[in-house]
Formats: structure tokens, sequence, C-alpha cells
């Protein structure tokens, strides 16, 4: 029998959980699509998306939770409270807070010259829902986003801000076209309609063609000595010029991916970078010369390429002191994970733990080409997604960036015809967008996993299902994040000092669950 003390708790507690239920605001459902895909994308226009609102305050000792399905749903809210015991056979994931690891940094993608053009050829109702879609407090609300510094190769040309040869005093410096039309406005929108502090790292993918070797943005060339101190200077000249027009600069990366510039066949913007040259300018030009305009305060991140390069490539620097003091981490793309497996992380947080490591790269469809580049709906890439997010968080990744925002039908444009996929693609003919299964496995993450949540431990038995889990700074609200990647509706118990949050989940499915201890 239940003591009137202890059934006057349980009602307060339900007529609590029954008014937030009442207040909270109903999220619009979404409008799905099918294409030939084994899952559907949601649709998007000008009158319509869907929406996913803040859980708001979780009562104590109950969780609410977002589950996405291959078959059903799109971050479809429940909420419930703990059990004394797990369900019987139920895979049992087991979250143990007493040490914490890093502290997360955020999530996000890029404002590439691509993404820009897609957005703006929406009318500007849709573009309004697109822009929500990422980052208002009734979207994913991205933090943590990254711009190409000048053209990459999603661009419709390679060219820099500084074409005019020989100008090393940089008095042609200038930012582009790209830059007032798709990139600037897009930034500003998008600091605008957020609630949270949207973090933006710059990244070059070549120095203007003249400072090179080879005296070409693609194909295999490198910073020519004497351009060391103009090229530095660049990055000086990008800061303040974006700054001093409403889209503040919180770190840089030294050169996108720079050992492809080591490739003849290299097929767009590129500079090849030793790991013992890139030491060496950071410590007589780039780091001195932003401590001399006063941007110690920027992140400077180096490496910006695979898995394959670690952890000797970004070692090579942080080993020699001057350099060392001038870093701050290392930026990481996923294109070689499926091959080097994620040990040499935490290798290289053993080595360095003062340096924080960030995945800054990722997309889906790089190395199938031509028409199969856009999969619209496919859930495996999605679960690529929520694998290698998982995967690098529990090695120490403080974040992770998607590529482009938004692309294309055809996964473009992209001037030298390197189509690939995105979480967002435009039908401009249509003015809709369809917001795709990848989408969601980010939303997972950033909408819940906010900057300053600690990584804690979370272990699961099962191949098949992987897990992150992240406290809050006051160790009050825990935020798991899992997928199922079983092709049956399984039973998962979630343990935390000795309670347990029961579910019963879809097969092929992602969840994020929000608890509120005490
Ligand atoms: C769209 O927005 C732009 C910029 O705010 C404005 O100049 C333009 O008139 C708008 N177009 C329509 C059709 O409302
Ligand atoms: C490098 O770019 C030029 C255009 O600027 C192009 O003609 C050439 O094919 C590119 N190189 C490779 C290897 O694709």
């Amino acid at each position: 029998m239940m003591g009137s003390g202890a059934l006057w708790k349980h009602l307060l507690l339900l007529v609590s959980v029954l008014a937030s239920a009442v207040t909270s605001q109903d999220d619009i459902p979404c409008l799905r699509k099918v294409f030939d895909q084994s899952s559907f994308v949601c649709s998007c226009n000008a009158d319509y998306c869907d929406t996913l609102s803040d859980p708001g305050d979780v009562p104590p000792t109950t969780y609410v939770s977002y589950s996405s399905s291959a078959s059903e749903a799109r971050f479809l809210k429940s909420s419930g409270g703990v059990d004394s015991s797990p369900r019987p056979d139920a895979i049992l994931l087991r979250v143990n807070a007493d040490y914490h690891y890093q502290t997360m940094m955020g999530f996000g993608g890029a404002f590439t010259d691509s993404a820009g053009l897609n957005i703006v050829a929406l009318s500007n109702a849709t573009q309004e829902k697109l822009m929500s879609s990422y980052f208002s407090p009734s979207g994913i609300e991205y933090t943590l986003c990254r711009t190409p510094m000048a053209g990459s190769d999603f661009s419709v040309r390679p060219y820099s801000y500084d074409d005019i040869e020989g100008d090393v005093a940089l008095v042609n410096f200038a930012l582009a076209e790209e830059d007032w039309l798709y990139k600037l406005p897009l930034i500003q929108w998008a600091n605008s309609l957020s609630q949270r502090e949207v973090k933006l790292f710059g990244s070059p993918w070549s120095p203007p063609a003249w400072m090179k070797t080879n005296g070409k943005f693609n194909e295999s060339g490198e910073l020519l000595p004497e351009m060391y101190q103009p090229w530095a200077e660049y990055f000086v000249k990008f800061v303040e010029a974006y700054e001093s027009n409403g889209a503040p600069i919180w770190g840089l990366t030294t050169q996108n991916e720079p050992l492809s510039g080591f490739d003849d066949n290299w097929g767009w913007n590129t500079c090849g970078w030793t790991a013992e040259d890139m030491r060496d300018w950071i410590k007589t030009n780039l780091g001195p010369t932003l401590e001399a305009a006063g941007l110690r305060r920027l992140k400077l991140m180096v490496d910006d390429f695979n898995r394959d390069t670690l952890p000797w490539y970004p070692a090579k620097m942080l080993e020699d002191p001057e350099a060392y003091q001038y870093i701050d981490g290392t930026a990481v793309h996923w294109y070689s994970d499926r091959w080097v497996g994620p040990a040499v992380l935490s290798e290289l947080q053993g080595l360095f733990p003062e340096k924080f490591i960030l995945y800054t790269e990722a997309c889906e469809g790089w190395d199938v080409g031509g028409a199969e580049s856009v999969q619209l709906g496919s859930w495996s890439r999605a679960e690529n997604y929520m694998m290698n997010i998982i995967d690098d968080v529990n090695h120490y990744s403080t974040g992770w960036v998607d590529w482009n925002m938004a692309l294309d039908m055809t996964g473009g444009p992209n001037w030298a015809n390197n189509l690939v996929d995105a979480p967002i693609i435009i039908n401009a003919e249509e003015d809709e967008f369809y917001k795709q299964p990848t989408f969601y496995a980010m939303g997972h993450f950033s909408k819940f996993v906010v900057p300053g949540m600690k990584r804690i431990d979370i272990h699961s038995p099962d191949e098949q299902i992987w897990a992150s889990a992240f406290v809050d700074p006051d160790m009050l609200k825990y935020v798991y994040v899992f997928v199922n990647l079983k092709d049956e509706i399984t039973d998962v118990s979630i343990e935390l000092q000795g309670h347990y949050i029961n579910m019963n989940i879809p097969a092929r499915s992602f969840h994020t669950v929000i608890y509120q201890d005490h």
C-alpha cells in the first residue's frame, strides 16, 4: 500500500506531467515523401515544414524520448518514469557517470557557396523554413558551423580573395560576390534565428594560385616560401572582413585536407603542406600574425584531414613547444574511417590531453558519384552518420560538423563535378526541399547535446546497438543517444544508479532520451 504522502507526491507529479503536456507546443509532423530508397524524406515548402520544439524542463525522475525510424517516425516524442528493474531479456545499456570525458563544443554543418546558392533559389518563405529547420528553437539548433575561406569545390568557379597576380601586400583583397550573396546573409540569418551561440570557423581550400609553386588552385602544389607571410596576413583580412560584416569568427583551420595538395590528379582547390612546413609556418608566421592582430582568441585547428593522418601529422606540430602554444585542437574528416579505426583518436588525445579533437567534415555519396550521389530517403546513410558520430564522440571528438547544409537534386553544384549527398536536398523548380534521414541523425545530437555537456560512459553489450551518453555540468540532466541497427523491435533498458528506463524500440531506429535526476 502506498502511504498518503507518497500518493500525493505521485499525484503532483502526474499533474505536472499533464500540465507540461498541455502547455508545450505541439510539433508539426513530417510530411513524408517516398522516392526509391529504404525510407522517406520530410518534404517542406513555403507553407509547411515539420518542427521540433525544445522539451523544456523534464520533471525529476522522469524521461522524455525522441525516436526516428526507417519505417515510421521522425522525432516522435514520448515520456515516462523510471522503473526499479529492467525488462526481462532487454538489452541493458549501463550508464556510469563517475568519470567525465571531453566537454562538448557543438554540432553543425557548412555554409558553402553551393549551399547558399541553392538556398537563395527558393522563395523567401521556403528559405525561412529551411533556415529555421537548422537554427531556430523549432529546429535542430546547430551551434558549430564551418565556412570555406573563398572558393572550394562546392563553388561554381575556383577563386580566392585576391586573384591579382603578385599582389603580396594584398591591396586588392576583397570578399567575393559569393560571400555577399550566398554566405554572409545566411550566416547573419542563422545568428538571428538562433537562441544559442552559433560558433563559426573558416577553412581555406587554396591560397591564390599565384602564391603557389604550381600556379594553380588544384593539382599538386605548395605555398611558395616567400608567400608564408602574405598568406598569414590573408587569414587576418578574412577574419576582419567577416567580423565587420556581421559574421563573428570563432576559429580557423590552417588548411583543408593538406595532403591532397601532393596529388597531381587532385581535381579541386587544395594546397600541399608537410607537417614540418605547417609547423614552421604556424610558429613563424600564422601564430604571431594572429597574435599581433589581437586574434589569439580564435581557436586554431590543424590537420583538417582524415584519420589516417593521426596521430603523426598533428603530433609533428604539437611536439614543437612554440607551435604548440598557438594550436588549440585537431580537426578530423571522416573519409578514411572505414579503414582506420577510432583508436588513433584516443591515441592523439592521450599524447596531447590539453588539445581538443573535432570532426569538421563528413558527407555521404562521395565515393559513388554520378546518379547515386544523392539518395532521397536512404536510411543506411543516416545510420552511417549515427554510428560515426557515436564512435567519434566516444573517442574524444568534441562535436561533429557535417559538410554542405543544402545541395541540389544532383548533389551540386560543384565546379569540379565532385557531387555528394547532403541532409537537405533542394528542389528549386517546385520551391520545396527534402529533409533527408541524415538531417534527423544530426538533430538527434545537435538539438539535445548542447555545448558544455560532458561525455560519460554508456556500455552496450550488443554490437547492433550503439550508444553515447552525456551529462550537463550540474549533473542533473542526462542525455543518451543510441541507434538500433537490428531489423526487429527490441527491448532496451538504460540503467543509471540502480534505476531503469525501459523502452520498446522499433527496428532500424534512432533515439535520444533526456532524463532529469533528483
Ligand atoms: C525576399 O527577401 C528579400 C530580402 O529580405 C527582399 O528584398 C525581397 O523583396 C523578398 N522577396 C519577396 C518576394 O518577398
Ligand atoms: C584543375 O582545374 C582546371 C581548371 O581550372 C581543370 O581544367 C583541370 O582539369 C583540373 N585538374 C584536374 C586534375 O582535374
